[in-house]
């Protein structure tokens, strides 16, 4: 058992995570519901009219057609907003028996992803949001999933404007955009997104309140186990995680994100449990034969074809599967690939070309020190305190 010597001045300065004793609802939750309040969308008194706004649509499930997926159904915060679906490697879409073609992404943190830009000094692409970097701002990838058949299914902005204007709440647009709001579809589509933007940018989605978080700040201790995985998170020899998900802050101390937000072909194999394959030809006209091409296909660059952008690792334990086409269903299985992918018979890179054969692969961890590196992994989920004190 870890000691927690500090749990006491920790609670006392988070005053939200006091709440968590009183009900059974996960921090989150309990974070959001100014206390033991049961309404499905609850008003958080700390955010803003805008960040609230946008909370009630990230919820708002008649946002789609057929009404039923919200934001939240793909991205729930009892796992980090990420989806809860775990059966899956891919999200199920609001039509059923639709899927889309990648592994579903966690939101907290997102708003520190910079905008897909070219590093001269490193020669590498960074930044950029979805696996493939495809747009450049929260507010601009709000306004993908609505309108794609895949997943919201709405047929064109006005239809998504129409259901605005009928929402309960319609008029905290007014109140945050000014008189006629959500008259012209394109402008209302626009504020929906710049909202939804708004709320994924506050604390709540983004918490920094994981083990290792307080562990840096000194304020708890990690287990041995623990420690033994950070080092060989670390070491250059051993897992060298840390060289494209850094651990430690930066040199202003702003917190670790677990990302250099650079681009990589791991070799990760294709995944042929991915229901994607199986949609008819209108939706994936290539069928069986459908590659992945990630940051290439973005770019229309070959030299760049298989590179997904390296996924911060905060939470990992509680989002389930692993790399962009959920391939991996365990972080024991994830870390096992990096370790002996060149020498243990793994299938074959779903994109040949431009595999990383430097900094992984061979690694030659035992799989003790396997488990090491996943205790580790496992102290990077958000609301270690109130878990801990709830118990
Ligand atoms: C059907 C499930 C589904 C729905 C609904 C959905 N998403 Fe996603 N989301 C995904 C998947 C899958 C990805 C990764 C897709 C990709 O890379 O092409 C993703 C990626 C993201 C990302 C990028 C994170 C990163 O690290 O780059 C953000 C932000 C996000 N979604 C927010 C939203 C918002 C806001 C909504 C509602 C307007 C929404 N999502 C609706 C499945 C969903
Ligand atoms: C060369 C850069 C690089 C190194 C080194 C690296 N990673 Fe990654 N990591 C990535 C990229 C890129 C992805 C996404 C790959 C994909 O989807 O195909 C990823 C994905 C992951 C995932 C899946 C995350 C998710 O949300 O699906 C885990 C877990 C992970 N890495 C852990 C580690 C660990 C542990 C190490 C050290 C043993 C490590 N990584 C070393 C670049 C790297």
């Amino acid at each position: 058992m870890d000691r927690f010597p500090t749990r006491l001045s920790v609670i006392v300065t988070l005053p939200a995570v006091l709440l968590l004793g009183a009900c059974n609802l996960t921090h989150k939750e309990a974070a959001t519901t100014g206390g033991g309040d049961s309404a499905a969308v609850p008003v958080d008194a700390q955010l803003t009219t805008k960040e609230r706004l946008g909370k009630l649509l990230f919820f708002e499930k008649r946002l789609s057609t057929p009404p039923g997926q919200a934001c939240a159904n793909c991205h729930a915060p009892q796992v980090a907003f990420a989806d809860p679906e775990t059966e899956l490697p891919v999200s199920r879409g609001a039509i059923p028996g639709r899927y889309g073609s990648r592994n579903d992404m966690t939101v907290s943190y997102a708003a520190f992803i910079p905008p897909l830009h070219r590093d001269e000094e490193a020669g590498l692409w960074e930044g950029g949001l979805f696996w493939d970097g495809r747009v450049n701002s929260l507010a601009e990838q709000a306004q993908g999933p609505p309108l794609n058949p895949l997943e919201m299914a709405n047929p064109h902005t006005s239809a998504i404007a129409e259901t605005l204007r009928g929402l309960s709440y319609a008029a905290l647009f007014t109140e945050v955009y000014g008189a006629g709001a959500l008259d012209d579809p394109t402008q209302a589509y626009a504020h929906m997104a710049d909202a939804i933007a708004a709320y994924e940018r506050t604390a709540e989605v983004s918490p920094f309140s994981s083990k290792y978080d307080y562990w840096l700040r000194g304020e708890v201790e990690l287990s041995e186990q623990e420690l033994r995985g950070l080092r060989l998170f670390e070491a250059e020899d051993k897992g060298n995680c840390a060289a494209c998900h850094p651990s430690r802050p930066s040199e202003d101390g702003s917190p670790p994100m677990f990302t250099d937000f650079s681009y990589d072909n791991l070799g990760t194999p294709r995944n042929p449990e991915n229901p994607f394959y199986s949609l008819p030809a209108e939706l994936n006209p290539d069928g069986f034969g459908f590659v992945d091409l990630g940051l290439g296909g973005t770019l229309k660059d070959p030299s760049q074809n298989g590179k997904f952008r390296v996924p911060t690792l905060r939470n990992v334990a509680v989002t389930p599967p692993y790399m962009h086409n959920g391939v991996f269903k365990t972080l024991f299985a994830t870390v096992s690939f990096y370790n002996t992918r060149d020498v243990a018979g793994w299938p074959a890179p779903e994109v040949a070309e431009n595999v990383n054969r430097e900094e992984l692969g061979n690694l030659g961890l035992t799989s003790p020190e396997v488990e090491d590196l996943v205790a580790f992994l496992r102290t990077l989920t958000d609301g270690w305190q109130a878990s801990n004190s709830a118990r």
